[in-house]
């Protein structure tokens, strides 16, 4: 349901981005694949790489510690800490809880969602709800990523799209002016099969995974794009219906950044021209639950998005899940 009155705001956003980088000519020398296919079919020129002595804690530590710097908060002021991602530490425990600890972040409650490339977008409608509810009065909800270390580097149709990085916000009271307006989270499992990780659970457990080659990414990029480009238009039509807006009163879309193509037929789908859509997928390739709190973080950092904004994030991955939110900056 719609909420016109905003109960939460995000008071303060972050990124970490590894410093290497992998260009699509370093590509051609590891698969059969060329800089003009990739830039023509995705809109990727480079992304960044994790080294091997980094973890996705680390990356949600560095973006997180900028975000409640940002928001001008310690540690301990944060009631929870939420982390989107499927390429965490371990199995278990949580990603977040490591990212509590390293933040001194004591009298939080901390997990992971796994929604894919939909995380940090699930994360920023639970804190929301946190908020609303008397659970919580910061939150820092964390997207992030390194999936370089499950990507099959022998397979080009999806070796060429993935990167790695980490976007966080601080979510905490509304000012009454600036507010999280609505979210919006939609699933569908009967999808599962087209965009998945096999191997390394309960079903193939990782010996297992590892001997049939099921611990990779695997991807149908073509039934993806379809599914994607009809989820991201609905889910943003669909909030601003419901919202009682229109496309002419958003200044900015943040699309989840996996293709430019998909970011495209969004835009158009949206009737939001790209002149107004933020797009950085040429330098950090699809990083799933990164993509979008990074976005948000440059175009703040960067000027594109001002005090008196009003942005529309939208995101599509792995479940299929699906999402969107209107922050009012
Ligand atoms: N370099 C050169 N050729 C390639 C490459 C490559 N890296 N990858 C595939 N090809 C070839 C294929 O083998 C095929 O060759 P063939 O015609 O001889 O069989 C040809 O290119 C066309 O392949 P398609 O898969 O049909 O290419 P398509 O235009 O669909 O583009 C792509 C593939 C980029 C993966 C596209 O389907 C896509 O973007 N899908 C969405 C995937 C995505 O973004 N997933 C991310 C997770 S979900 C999300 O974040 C939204």
């Amino acid at each position: 349901m719609s909420i016109t009155k905003p109960r939460s705001m995000i008071l303060g956003t972050g990124r970490a981005v590894p410093e290497k980088v992998l260009t699509n000519h370093d590509l051609e020398k590891m698969v059969n694949t060329s800089d003009a296919w990739i830039k023509e079919r995705t809109g990727i020129e480079r992304r960044h790489v994790a080294d091997e002595a980094t973890q996705t804690s680390d990356l949600c530590t560095e973006a997180g510690r900028r975000a409640m710097e940002a928001a001008g908060l310690s540690g301990a002021q944060i009631d929870a800490v939420l982390v989107g991602t499927v390429t965490g530490d371990v199995r278990f425990p949580a990603t977040a809880c490591y990212v509590q600890e390293r933040l001194g972040a004591n009298n939080a409650a901390a997990f992971d969602l796994a929604a894919a490339c939909t995380g940090f977008l699930y994360g920023l409608s639970l804190a929301d709800c946190l908020l609303a509810a008397g659970k919580a009065k910061y939150v820092l909800v964390i997207g992030a990523e390194i999936l370089t270390r499950i990507v099959d580097w022998s397979d080009r149709a999806t070796c060429v799209l993935f990167g790695d990085g980490a976007g966080a916000a601080v979510v905490g009271p509304s000012d009454g002016r600036r507010g999280i307006i609505d979210t919006f989270m939609k699933s569908d499992g009967r999808l599962t099969h087209l965009l998945h990780m096999p191997g390394g659970g309960s079903k193939y457990p990782a010996q297992v995974a590892i001997d049939e080659r099921l611990n990779y990414l695997r991807m149908e990029g073509r039934e993806v794009f379809k599914y994607a480009v009809t989820a991201m238009g609905d889910a943003s039509n669909l909030i601003l219906e419901r919202n009682q807006l229109t496309a002419g009163d958003i200044n900015l879309l943040i699309p989840h950044q996996a293709n430019l193509r998909i970011i495209s037929a969004t835009a158009k789908r949206v009737n939001v021209p790209m002149e107004r859509v933020y797009v950085n997928v040429q330098e950090y390739g699809n990083t799933s639950a990164a993509s979008i709190p990074i976005a948000m973080d440059e175009a703040l950092r960067n000027g594109r998005l001002k005090e008196g904004d009003r942005a529309l994030l939208v995101a599509f991955g792995g479940g299929f899940t699906w999402g969107s939110a209107i922050v009012q900056f």
